[in-house]
C-alpha cells in the first residue's frame, strides 16, 4: 500500500547521537553502553532512575505529572527520591530482604511507581500487578513465586485473599507506609548485573501465567532504547499510557524514561478520548507511547479532534498488537504525525524491532531490528527462510534485556530456545529485502485483546468453576477495534438451559474472579466441543477457525 507520510516530524525528532539507522546498525555494540557500570560492576536500577539525577544536580527537575480527573500533582526528582527512600526504609523496618518477591498492587498513580522503585532500591524483586486483577489472578501470581510482601491500597486490598496465600507475611497500604516513622535512611543495595529486580507475570497459550524474571542488566537496554527509540531529550514531557503491571508500563512507563531523566505523565482513571486529548494539551506532552486499540478508539471519535491543539506532540509510538496501515494513515492526516511501531515482548525486556524517528516507515511493518539485535525468520528446523517467506520470528540470544529465567520453571524457559542460539518468540513474521519485519500472527493460542495478553487456559479454568459450565474452550476472535476479543465456547452441565441471564452470570463470574479484560465478551453454547480423537483434548484451533467465520 502506498501512502504519503510526513517525512520528518520536526528537526528535533532526529535522534541525537547517530546519523542514520544504517550507521547505528553497522557500528553499535551493547558493550559501549557502560555508563552504569561505574561502581565496580555493581548497579541498581532504582538508583540510576532517580538518585543519580539528584546527585548530578537535577533534583528540582519535575519527574512526574499525575492527572486523575480533578486531581493533579507534580513531583520533582528530589521529592521522588525522598518518597522512595521512605518506602524503602519502611520495607526494611519490616525485615524485607534482598531477593524477596514484593508485589505492588496499586492503581496507576505516583505511589505505584514509587513503591516499585523502593522495592528495587533495597535489592528485592518488584512484582507489579495490573490494577484490574481480581482474587484468583492475584492469588495465583503471589503463590507461584512465594511472594512475601505486598504494597497496595485499601480498595485493592479487598481483592487480596491473604489467608489463602501462606507465604505472604506483610501487607502494607500506602496510607500505612506514609504514616510509619523510620529513623534510618536506607542504603542502596548494590546488585550484580545478573541479580533479579523485576518479575512480570504473563500468559501463554497453556497453563497458568508464568513469572518472567528480569535482571538488573536490563537497564542498559532500557536506557539505550529510551534514548534512541523513544527519543527522549531533557526538555521532553513523556506519556506512556500503559499500567506498570504490564511490561510496557514498567519498562517504558517508568525505567526507560527515568533512566533518561524525562518528565513523565501518569494518568489515572479509564480511557476517555476527551480526557486524553486535554491531557496532551494541558501538560504539553511531546512524546506519546500507546497502543493500536487506543489509537483506533480515538480514530472513531474523529469529530472531537478539532477541539484540541495537540501542537506539543512531536513523536508518537505504538506497541502490543498489529498497527494497521489505516491507523498510520489516519494519524498522518488528522494529527499530522507518524506513528512509530515497536515490537517486543514481556520476555524480551525491551524493544527489539523498531522504527527510529526520522527514518523511513513502511505501513504494515513493525520496523527493523534495534542495533545490536539480529532477527531471524526460521523454518521448523531452525534454519533461516528466504526473504518474503513467513516463518517463526526469532532473535539471536542474548541481549541485555532478555529475561533471566521463568520463575521456578526451567523447562518453560528452555522451551524459548529450541534451536542453538535463537530465542523463538511464538510470533510469525516475514522480512523484506530491506530488512523490515512484517507481523503475520501468533504460532499458538495466546490471545491479544487491546494489546493485553490473555491466556486461554486461565479463562477456561475460571469458566469451569461456574456450576453451569461443564467444559470450556477459549480463543481470540478477530475484532476490528480490539484486534481480538475473548470468545468462549462452552458446554452446559446436565439440568442447565441456555439463556441470556445465565450467560451473563457466567461472564460476570470470570470478571469477578479473574479480571474484567479477561472475561469473555462472547459466549457460545455448544452440545459438544471439538476434541482430539486420542487424548480428548479440546481443539482450540478448530474453535479459532469457527470464531473467524
Ligand atoms: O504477539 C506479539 C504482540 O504482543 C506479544 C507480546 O505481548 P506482551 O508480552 O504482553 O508484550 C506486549 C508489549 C511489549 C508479541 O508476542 N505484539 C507486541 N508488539 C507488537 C505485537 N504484535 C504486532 N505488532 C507489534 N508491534
Amino acid at each position: 500500500m502506498s501512502i504519503t507520510l510526513p517525512k520528518q516530524i520536526s528537526s528535533q525528532a532526529k535522534y541525537t547521537n547517530l546519523e542514520s539507522y544504517e550507521e547505528a546498525y553497522a557500528t553499535f555494540q551493547w558493550e559501549s553502553v557502560d555508563d552504569f557500570l561505574h561502581r565496580s560492576g555493581k548497579m541498581n536500577v532504582a538508583y540510576e532512575c532517580i538518585d543519580r539525577h539528584v546527585e548530578n544536580g537535577f533534583g528540582n527537575k519535575v519527574a512526574l505529572h499525575y492527572v486523575n480527573e480533578d486531581e493533579k500533582r507534580s513531583l520533582t526528582f528530589e521529592e521522588v527520591k525522598i518518597k522512595t527512600d521512605h518506602y524503602a526504609a519502611v520495607l526494611k523496618k519490616h525485615g524485607v530482604k534482598k531477593g524477596e518477591r514484593v508485589f505492588v498492587f496499586l492503581p496507576k498513580n505516583p505511589e505505584c511507581y514509587i513503591a516499585i522503585l523502593a522495592v528495587i532500591k533495597i535489592g528485592a524483586i518488584a512484582a507489579p500487578l495490573f490494577e484490574a486483577f481480581m482474587e484468583e489472578a492475584v492469588k495465583d501470581r503471589i503463590i507461584d513465586c512465594g511472594g512475601t510482601a505486598l504494597l497496595t491500597d485499601r480498595e485493592l486490598q479487598k481483592r487480596v485473599p491473604a489467608n489463602e496465600i501462606p507465604t505472604l507475611r506483610l501487607i502494607l497500604t500506602t496510607e500505612e507506609v506514609e504514616r510509619t516513622q523510620v529513623d534510618e535512611e536506607p542504603r542502596i543495595e548494590w546488585a550484580d548485573p545478573e541479580d533479579g529486580f523485576l518479575l512480570h507475570y504473563t500468559s501463554g497459550s497453556t497453563g497458568k501465567p508464568k513469572g518472567v524474571l528480569h535482571a538488573q542488566r536490563s537497564l542498559v537496554h532500557h536506557f539505550q532504547s529510551g534514548k534512541w527509540v523513544l527519543d527522549i531529550k531533557d526538555t521532553d514531557v513523556y506519556w506512556c499510557t500503559s499500567h506498570p503491571g504490564w511490561v510496557t508500563g514498567s519498562v517504558y512507563g517508568l525505567f526507560a524514561p527515568w533512566l533518561n531523566k524525562a518528565t513523565i505523565v501518569i494518568n489515572g482513571g479509564r480511557f476517555k478520548a476527551e480526557d486524553w486529548y486535554s491531557l496532551i494539551d494541558e501538560l504539553k506532552v511531546t512524546i506519546w507511547y500507546s497502543a493500536p486499540t487506543a489509537f483506533r478508539m480515538l480514530m472513531a471519535k474523529e469529530d472531537i479532534v478539532e477541539n484540541y491543539r495537540l501542537t506539543s506532540l512531536r513523536h508518537i509510538l505504538s506497541v502490543g498488537e498489529p498497527l494497521n496501515p489505516e491507523v498510520i494513515q489516519w494519524a498522518s492526516r488528522v494529527w499530522g504525525q507518524r506513528i512509530h511501531d515497536t515490537w517486543w515482548m514481556t520476555e524480551t525486556g525491551g524493544h527489539l524491532i523498531v522504527n527510529f524517528p526520522g527514518e523511513k516507515i513502511k505501513p504494515g511493518s513493525m520496523g527493523r531490528p534495534f542495533p545490536g539485535v539480529k532477527v531471524g525468520i526460521l523454518d521448523e528446523n531452525g534454519n533461516e527462510v528466504p526473504v518474503g517467506n513467513t516463518g517463526q520470528l526469532a532473535i539471536q540470544a542474548p541481549w541485555p534485556g532478555l529475561m533471566k529465567t521463568i520463575w521456578n520453571n526451567k523447562e518453560k524457559y528452555e522451551s524459548y530456545f529450541p534451536y542453538p542460539g535463537w530465542y523463538v518468540s511464538g510470533d510469525l513474521a516475514y522480512k523484506d529485502e530491506e530488512g523490515f519485519i512484517f507481523f503475520q500472527g501468533r504460532d499458538d493460542d495466546m490471545i491479544n485483546s487491546s494489546g493485553e495478553r490473555i491466556g486461554p487456559f486461565e479463562v477456561e479454568s475460571q469458566l469451569i468453576t461456574h456450576p453451569a459450565v461443564a467444559e470450556a474452550g477459549v480463543v481470540g476472535k478477530p475484532d476490528k477495534l480490539r484486534g481480538e476479543i475473548v470468545k468462549a465456547y462452552i458446554t452446559l452441565r446436565y439440568g442447565y438451559k441456555k439463556n441470556d441471564q445465565l450467560l451473563d452470570e457466567i461472564r460476570q463470574h470470570v470478571r469477578k474472579n479473574l479480571a474484567a479484560h479477561a472475561a469473555p465478551r462472547e459466549i457460545e453454547v455448544l452440545d459438544e466441543l471439538p476434541k482430539t480423537k486420542i487424548s480428548g483434548k479440546i481443539l482450540r484451533r478448530v474453535l479459532k477457525e469457527w470464531s473467524a467465520q
